[in-house]
């Protein structure tokens, strides 16, 4: 079966961890008990509601040493001895071999994929699979750096997504790489699963968005060798640093792109 991602609910009002999407997997979630929970792609935002719901137990998987050290840090309080942070890579089969879970959360993990595991992401939802005892949960970002921008918000959103996207290949690190909702629909029915659920959300951008993905370009800026083509990105930032700002404050927001949840089950 296709499924077309038609429903759509504005509005975010930054990068900020969005609620909307955790409160629509909860409205999708109903009564169901969350029972044993797996957040496969773990970071503070993702365990903070993690946290918040009413769990046997929970294991949360990071790809990253220091990713998994923040994620316990915020959740610290929290924790219970059956709680377990993993560091490990979906790529490897052991990870987890035997385990099942009730629920699964895939939060942005598709899209950051390509940091830990390149060209794995076709084999995401297939590797998850057996570890899905009920439901599975993703939630992903419409590619945004990509196609002809329809409007000078667009444009914006785009050429700074670019930009950044170009310093860190510049400084010899990898970009994410987002994936659309109906692809994800796809894998998830190619792989042994019932898509039950889908919904996009209409994104708006501010001032912690612009000032971020900016920002997080100054290290990298900093390792490249070329001096000179170092100085003109860092000049090339603080001119599209501006001009997006003056359009968030003229604007309220830049609008631009989706965020989406979709929910699937064994089929
Ligand atoms: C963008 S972060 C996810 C956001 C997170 N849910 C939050 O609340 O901030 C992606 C997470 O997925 C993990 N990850 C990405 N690729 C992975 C892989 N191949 N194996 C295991 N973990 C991976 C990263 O280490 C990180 O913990």
């Amino acid at each position: 079966m296709i499924l077309y991602i038609i429903a759509m609910q504005s509005n975010t009002d930054d990068r900020q961890p969005d609620s909307r999407l955790f409160r629509e997997i909860e409205r999708i979630h109903g009564a169901r008990r969350w029972g044993s929970l797996l957040d496969a792609g773990t970071g503070t935002h993702s365990i903070g509601w993690v946290g918040s719901l009413v769990t046997e137990r929970w294991t949360a998987v990071s790809g990253a040493e220091g990713h998994a050290a923040q994620t316990a840090d915020a959740i610290a309080a929290k924790r219970r001895a059956t709680d377990r942070i993993v560091v490990g890579n979906w790529a490897d089969p052991a990870l987890l071999a035997g385990e099942r879970y009730d629920t699964v959360l895939a939060d942005y993990l598709l899209g950051a994929i390509d940091g830990f595991a390149p060209y794995f992401q076709h084999r995401l939802f297939a590797r998850l699979r057996p570890l899905v005892g009920r439901r599975l949960y993703v939630v992903g970002l419409e590619p945004y750096v990509i196609g002809e921008p329809d409007s000078a918000q667009a444009r914006l959103v785009r050429e700074i997504g670019r930009f950044r996207d170009a310093c860190l290949l510049l400084a010899g690190e990898q970009p994410y790489r987002e994936y659309p909702a109906q692809w994800a629909v796809d894998h998830l029915e190619a792989s042994g699963y019932r898509v039950i659920a889908a919904k996009r959300f209409a994104n708006r951008y501010k001032e912690r968005f612009v000032n971020s993905q900016i920002d997080m370009c100054a290290p990298r800026l900093a390792k490249i060798a070329d001096r000179g083509l170092a100085a003109a990105l860092a000049a090339r930032g603080e001119a599209l640093r501006a001009e997006a700002l003056a359009h968030v404050a003229s604007a309220n927001g830049l609008r631009h792109g989706f965020d989406y949840v979709l929910a699937a089950e064994p089929a």
